[in-house]
């Protein structure tokens, strides 16, 4: 490519090689392959961390799809790995271990009520300070398809912005927002009548921590321009949340390798083609990585592990376009199809004069 030497390196190397990196979230439009990549991620950064956990947070999981192994809520140790767990987490179910035992399950139904989303959001901010709990060096998460995971990790920070707006006009109208803030403040478990100061520091403590070098984000898409589009606006609200996002990975890319003859096949490799042009337009500071559509889907270890190697080596074609060798088959190629055609249509024409 001529200009290779001026873009990012096209794998996803620059993850593993990032030390601090202690949160990566795979996230993209539905069926576009977050799982397959969250696992690869995790099977790859197991090889260079002491220890990995790769979460689900879908509430559709698949991680069991994809390793063939079942998962619970409880971390459990992927076959074959000594450092790798996985968990698979349904924020939308309410559990006991996440929303404690202070027995406010008629206020908290109240208020999840009255606030949409709420008691998902929740249960999924106090996940994400009990994984921060656990000692692992790097987490995976296998998210949700777009705007709904970004929707939960935001929903701290705006309700806290509401909540402040609430403080100040307390005093206005007191009266009519006491009932309400009284359930918030029984839902944080604090007793204290105002204790503003204490359910915003609660709400501080949810916040997923974002800081550049700690977390990142990293989106899987698929050369059309339904996921392309989608893309953009997941880059867009991840900056505007200033979250670290510089990796996208294009899947189920048709590699033209195969001396491809289906006009279909040829008309979808031209679609894709103009939208990885795109997508290299667009995100020029980033690095994209290329993954090919293989003709099988990409289930168990020994697959992933298989399919790892193209988020490591940038995908070579097996034949290049345009050579003497490459010219000289197609034209074996045709000459075989020509007298294929030319017996069958010998022998039409012979059952025909005898019909
Ligand atoms: N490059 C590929 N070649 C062939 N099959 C693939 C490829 N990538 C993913 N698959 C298969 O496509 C299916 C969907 O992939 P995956 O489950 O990773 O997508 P997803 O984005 O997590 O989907 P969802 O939004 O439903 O969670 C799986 O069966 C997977 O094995
Ligand atoms: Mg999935």
């Amino acid at each position: 490519m001529a200009d290779s030497h001026e873009l990012p390196e096209a794998t996803v190397q620059n993850i593993l090689d990032q030390e601090s990196l202690k949160w990566v979230f795979v996230g993209g439009k539905g069926g576009v392959g977050k799982t397959t990549c969250s696992s690869i991620l995790s099977i790859l950064l197991a090889r260079v961390r002491s220890s990995v956990l790769i979460i689900s947070t879908d509430p559709a999981h698949n991680l069991s799809d994809a390793f063939q192994q079942r998962f619970t809520k409880t971390p459990t140790l992927v076959d074959g790995f000594n450092n790798l767990y996985a968990m698979e987490v349904d924020p939308t179910v309410e559990n006991e271990d996440v929303n404690g035992p202070e027995g406010m399950d008629g206020l908290f139904s109240d208020l999840a009520n009255s606030i949409p989303g709420i008691d998902e959001a929740m249960s999924f901010a106090e996940m994400l300070k009990l994984v921060q709990t656990m000692d692992y060096s790097c987490i995976v998460f296998d998210t949700a398809p777009t705007g709904h995971t970004l929707r939960l990790l935001q929903f701290p920070s705006t309700l806290e912005k509401g909540l402040a707006k609430m403080m100040s006009l307390k005093s206005k109208f007191a009266h009519k927002i006491w009932n309400s803030w009284w359930q918030m403040t029984r839902m944080f478990g604090i007793d204290d009548e105002f204790g503003e100061d204490a359910i915003l520091g609660r709400l501080e403590g949810m916040k997923v921590p974002f800081w550049q070098d700690l977390t990142t984000f990293v989106c899987v898409c698929i050369p059309e321009f339904l996921s392309l589009y989608e893309t953009e606006r997941l880059v867009q609200e991840l900056t505007k949340f200033e979250i670290d996002t510089h990796n996208i990975i294009i899947n189920q890319v048709l590699f033209d390798d195969e001396d491809v003859q289906s006009k279909l096949l040829k008309a979808r490799m031209r679609m894709q083609q103009k939208y990885i042009d795109q997508f290299y337009m667009l995100y020029d500071d980033f690095n994209i990585t290329k993954l090919p559509l293989l003709p099988q889907e990409v289930t168990r270890v020994e697959a992933l592990q298989a399919f790892s190697h193209h988020f490591l080596s940038p995908y070579q074609p097996s034949c290049k376009r345009g050579t003497v060798e490459e010219l000289e088959r197609r034209i074996s190629m045709l000459k075989q199809q020509l007298s294929e055609a030319e017996s069958e249509l010998e022998k039409l024409r012979k059952g025909g004069d005898k019909a």
